[in-house]
């Protein structure tokens, strides 16, 4: 079996966010926010951060945000709930959550709930599990959940549990490990995880591993690098990780490296991207490959910062 090419992931990562005007990147613009989280946290895993300059980033992410509180994907562009986590946990990888305005994030966050404890997304209104968990996460990293009402936000959460023990985007709405990472994370951070069944859903989850070793993200679909993330972080939040086989994922995304140019792509010899690159990284973590920064599955974000954080709640009270 190769090795984590540590090396070439950390100068593949680097070029991507000085290559600014190719096509890759013209597409990425508007979710250029969504991307610096994906980068900086495989950098971080990688116990890299270290080149990256902060108050470069910090300045850009500000640059950001809106008047509502809310930040986009880019400057110039509209606000969203999605760009705000991935703007909270870009500024909580450097330890600069210090400089922004609390109470303004918690509102726009707090406004984004509905009657029924579900989020939307922005001012359109699209409504989503994603949006619950993401909003969760944000304000648990602010230290403020209390300011919406949590038990309609799990009550929603659990509306979106189906019969097969997964989750879905809306109730009714078709089990998808992407969505359940986010309805068991929502569950995971606010201590409701008593709603999972957790034999029947870790059923579900281990049986995503096909041959090759990668998982997908649902019954008869393809293997895919990012799902490594996606249904591990979950299966560790139910205690089931037990029930894959760790060292056929391992060796299944370490094959899907480009070894020469760096990068990680979603099934092996496909392109590379970011975002295969994170997610590979962070599964690989997950399976406590060695000399990478342990991740937490529910705060996606190293165990030391999330650590950091609770730490300063403490502190504060
Ligand atoms: C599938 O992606 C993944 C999801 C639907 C979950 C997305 C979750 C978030 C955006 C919440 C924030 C996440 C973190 C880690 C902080 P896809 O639709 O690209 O899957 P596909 O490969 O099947 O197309
Ligand atoms: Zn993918």
């Amino acid at each position: 079996m190769g090795e984590l090419a540590t090396e070439k992931h950390v100068q593949y990562i680097l070029s991507v966010e000085k290559r600014k005007d190719d096509f890759q990147s013209v597409v990425m613009e508007h979710l250029r926010m969504n991307g610096a989280y994906w980068g900086l946290t495989a950098l971080d895993i990688l116990g890299k951060l270290n080149i990256v300059d902060a108050d470069e980033v910090v300045s850009w992410v500000m640059s950001c945000q809106h008047e509502s509180g809310g930040f986009a994907g880019n400057v110039g562009h509209d606000p969203h709930i999605l760009y705000t986590l991935s703007a909270v946990q870009v500024l909580a990888l450097f330890d600069k959550l210090d400089v922004l305005d609390v109470d303004k994030v918690t509102n726009y966050v707090v406004g984004l709930q509905n009657e029924d404890g579900s989020f939307s997304g922005d001012i359109w209104g699209e409504v989503d599990s994603r949006f619950s968990y993401i909003a969760i996460l944000c304000l648990s990293l602010l230290h403020q959940l209390d300011k919406i009402n949590v038990e309609k936000a799990v009550n929603f959460v659990v509306s979106c549990k189906n019969m097969d023990g997964g989750f879905g985007c809306t109730p009714g709405g078709e089990s998808h490990s992407g969505q359940i990472f986010c309805c068991v994370g929502a569950l995971a951070l606010t201590g409701s995880l008593h709603h999972v069944d957790k034999d029947l859903l870790g059923w579900w989850l281990c049986e995503r591993q096909v041959k090759s070793g990668g998982l997908n993200g649902r019954p008869e679909k393809l293997p895919d690098v990012c799902y490594s993330w996606w249904v591990l972080s979950s299966l560790i939040m139910i205690d089931r990780v037990h029930w894959i086989n760790k060292e056929k994922l391992i060796k299944f995304i370490l094959d899907c490296q480009d070894t020469e140019n760096g990068g990680i792509s979603d099934r092996p010899d496909d392109a590379v991207d970011v975002y295969h690159t994170y997610f590979g990284i962070a599964g690989l973590s997950l399976l406590e490959y060695p000399s990478l920064k342990a991740i937490d599955p529910a705060y996606a974000l190293p165990v030391d910062v999330v650590n950091r954080i609770r730490l300063g709640k403490r502190h504060a009270i």
